[in-house]
């Protein structure tokens, strides 16, 4: 069974963002089986559900390439203090107290809001991935997701890391699960938690196991400088030194990185996340996107927790990633409308390794979303794609699928009981914080 979406505007590209206006894209399962401008050339099965496009424009999904999703239950809890400040006095403090019950509660509302703003995919660090990844798999989303591995003794022999462990666990049990929509990688947090020799041993167990790294780097002026007292590097040198980036890398935030940095990063392919909400919340600076550009780095965005931006909205987001940087650098070209659609998106999918994700295309996963562009801030239509990066709301969303099927549909939600997870975080929140 598929669906065929008729009538309906399409942002495509290969090399070139191309828009088709009254177009048909159809589904077959858990693939895009056509995307074209006749629909009398395709076999409709009889099985089909036919959907019209009219006044509306059909998206990839976005990809939301760095998130703490069960922080949301840490959402609005310290604001307005700067990163070191916030995660070391408030935040792992509160941290804990979770326990597995709370991060799939707070996970549940995560994704509440990703769908509802048009994100189909996810790239997670935290803890109690088990739960984190029950979610997913009950919700319909993709997901990289990963442990979060934090130890600062710098020892020989960390086999009896408990969290090296657990992380294990989670990739044995989950990396590949629900036709490959979960994937698991390894996290060593930042280099300011994690001990040289801890980072090396994760390294050689990710490596093993084939798993992608995602990792905090070079977030604070901090971070760097005492990057270069203690190891007489900056975050990336360091990091390289270690080996690390001879595996797939995610590394978010990347706000302090040099152009050398940025010249490590391409020749070893590591994507840069651009987390722009959450940098500017903790004041932390603004990341060199246009200059990552330039030099051809797969730049990707993502919220980084709702603790430090916060909310989990996309379109804010590439919003952000739009306009700061025109701002400073004085250069209204700095970053183009289509560029911040393309980090949401394909670039997003492209740092995760989900390489048939971030594009309507034949023979990709369906994860696509349906923009109602029939309200007053799409009028006129001079240019869609500026429309989408610096008008567009996440309210415009209508329709949302992953892998063929629909996980929302004008405001239903079909995998996920919107009032049970509003309790939940309710009683969860009350034994956290009122008790
Ligand atoms: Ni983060």
């Amino acid at each position: 069974m598929g669906y065929t979406i008729e009538n309906v505007t399409v942002i495509t590209w290969d090399d070139e963002l191309k828009i088709t206006k009254n177009a048909t894209v159809k589904t077959d399962g858990s693939k895009i089986s056509y995307v074209g401008s006749k629909a009398d050339d395709i076999n409709e099965s009889i099985t089909d559900i036919r959907i019209d496009g009219t006044g509306k424009v059909l998206i990839p999904g976005f990809v939301n390439a760095h998130t703490h999703i069960p922080m949301t239950l840490l959402r609005s809890y310290a604001d307005d203090l700067n990163l070191q400040t916030w995660l070391f006095d408030h935040i792992f403090k509160i941290e804990d107290k979770l326990n597995d019950d709370d991060v799939y509660w707070g996970t549940q509302l995560g994704m509440l809001e990703m769908i509802a703003g048009g994100t189909t995919c996810f790239c997670d660090m935290y803890y109690f991935v088990d739960k984190i990844a029950n979610a997913t798999s009950e919700s319909g989303m993709r997901a990289l997701l990963s442990r979060g591995l934090t130890n600062d003794s710098d020892i020989d022999d960390y086999s009896d890391d408990y969290r090296i462990k657990e992380a294990i666990d989670t990739f044995t049990q989950w990396n590949g699960a629900d036709n490959n929509r979960i994937r698991v990688s390894f996290a060593p947090h930042a280099i300011y938690t994690c001990a040289p020799n801890y980072i090396r041993a994760i390294r050689d167990t990710a490596q093993k196991l084939g798993a992608y790294i995602h990792v905090h780097i070079d977030e604070t002026m901090k971070e760097h400088n005492d990057s270069l007292s203690q190891y007489g590097m900056t975050p990336v040198q360091h990091l390289n030194s270690i080996g690390l980036f001879d595996l797939p890398t995610i590394a978010a935030h990347c706000v302090h990185v040099t152009d050398e940095d940025m010249d490590i990063m391409k020749e070893k392919n590591v994507s840069f996340v651009h987390n722009p909400g959450s940098n500017l919340k903790l004041g932390s600076g603004i990341a060199p996107v246009p200059k990552a550009l330039q030099k051809g780095l797969n730049v990707a965005l993502g919220t980084d927790g709702a603790s430090s931006n916060n909310n989990l909205n996309m379109w804010e987001e590439m919003n952000l990633a739009a306009l700061i940087h025109k701002g400073v650098t004085m250069d209204p070209l700095a970053v183009k409308a289509e560029e911040a659609f393309k980090m949401a998106t394909v670039n997003g999918a492209r740092a995760l390794g989900f390489n048939t994700v971030g594009q309507i295309k034949q023979g990709f996963n369906a994860d696509m979303v349906l923009i109602d562009i029939s309200k007053p801030h799409y009028f006129p239509e001079h240019n869609l794609v500026s429309n989408l990066s610096y008008s567009a709301q996440a309210s415009d969303v209508e329709t949302v699928f992953v892998d063929g099927k629909i996980l929302y549909d004008k405001g239903e939600y079909k995998t996920l009981d919107k009032e049970k997870i509003y309790y939940n975080i309710k009683r969860v929140y009350k034994r956290l914080f009122l008790t």
